[in-house]
């Protein structure tokens, strides 16, 4: 559904991706990880248009409907209701109900058919885009993210910034999207909010993309991980552990290849420098070191691995 080609994103001289690869298939539920400023927020900001590559392309189907939480949310503000905000996601219901709601002042005044016709067509959308039901399951997915019904008659405005992030969650939830690309969203979240939030992505249909440090909340929620390092995204077919294990051994494996290229290397040197010694055999040393410098260099396994968050954050409303 979503495909990233060849992306390199520069910054400034420096590739934070070089010739990257992605593809991201309906019903994927991807854990996105990697150490900080390896370009993961970036990342997802290319995928949906904020940011263009340098060179690469990407690519997506048509229509496709995108749920994107974002960290700069935090400063979204607006002195509307929770409540109203959430429900800002039913952009079309919203719509409706103001446009019928005219039309049930006009009624009062004009009784030409033509007015009964267009409320009754109005009204009509409404009930097929159950627009009576869409505050009751903006209020469903608040409980859920820890809001009493209390709270979500409080303005925006006197939340936190981590409360504030739940609201757009909730409000990103309700437009149903095909895909969620969701950065780093337990962040400002207590361990219910959390758990509830598992169980909704768990129930969710569509792909799912998370930005995550916390390895608990991955291995629920993700099946597979991606991991952003020195330019490029590695897939690995699991959870977290799965990935930690499989990242063990990929290194296990590459420490053997890259020892045995040294010793290879360090032999090839030692006859290369006894050849040079005799002019019969110089031709042969020469051709032999080009050989060596052509010579596909195995890396040596570094371990700046991302870190893990193993502790939960507790935060009341404020
Ligand atoms: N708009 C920008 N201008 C300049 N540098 C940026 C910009 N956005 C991000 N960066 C840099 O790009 C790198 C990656 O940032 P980011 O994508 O936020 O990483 P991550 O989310 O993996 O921690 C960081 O070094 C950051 O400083
Ligand atoms: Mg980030």
């Amino acid at each position: 559904m979503i495909s990233i080609n060849d992306l390199t994103f520069l910054i400034g001289s420096r590739a934070l991706y070089d010739e990257a690869n992605w593809h991201i298939k309906p019903g994927d539920r991807v854990g996105l990880i990697g150490a900080n400023g390896t370009g993961k927020s970036t990342l997802l900001k290319i995928i949906v248009g904020e940011y263009g590559p340098s060179s690469g392309s990407i690519s997506m189907s048509k229509d496709l409907k995108i749920g994107y939480l974002n960290q700069d949310l935090l400063s979204y503000d607006s002195h509307h209701s929770i409540l109203h905000v959430a429900m800002e996601a039913f952009e079309r219901q919203n719509q409706l109900h103001d446009e019928i709601e005219e039309l049930l002042k006009k009624i009062e005044t004009d009784y030409s058919e033509d007015v009964l016709y267009k409320l009754s067509d109005k009204q009509q959308e409404f009930e097929a885009l159950d627009g009576y039901s869409i505050e009751y399951r903006a209020n469903e997915i608040l409980a859920g993210l820890g809001f009493s019904t209390e709270d979500q008659h409080r303005p925006l405005n006197t939340f936190s910034g981590g409360w504030r992030m739940r609201v757009m969650l909730a409000k990103i939830l309700l437009q149903t999207p095909d895909i969620l690309l969701l950065d780093e969203p337990t962040n400002h979240m207590d361990l219910p909010s959390i758990k509830w939030l598992e169980t909704y992505l768990g129930s969710f249909e569509g792909a799912i993309v998370i930005v995550s440090h916390d390895r608990y909340f991955l291995d629920k929620v993700v099946n597979k991980i991606v991991e952003s390092r020195k330019g490029k995204l590695t897939p690995y077919s699991g959870n977290y552990s799965f990935y930690l294990e499989e990242k063990s051994l990929r290194g296990e494996i590459q420490k053997g290849e890259f020892k045995n290229q040294q010793a290879k290397i360090k032999q090839e040197e030692r006859l290369i420098e006894r050849f040079r010694a005799k002019a019969s055999k110089a031709k042969m040393a020469q051709s032999r070191m080009k050989a060596l410098d052509k010579m596909e260099r195995v890396e040596d396994v570094d371990d700046d691995n991302p870190t893990v968050n193993f502790q939960f954050k507790f935060s009341k409303p404020s």
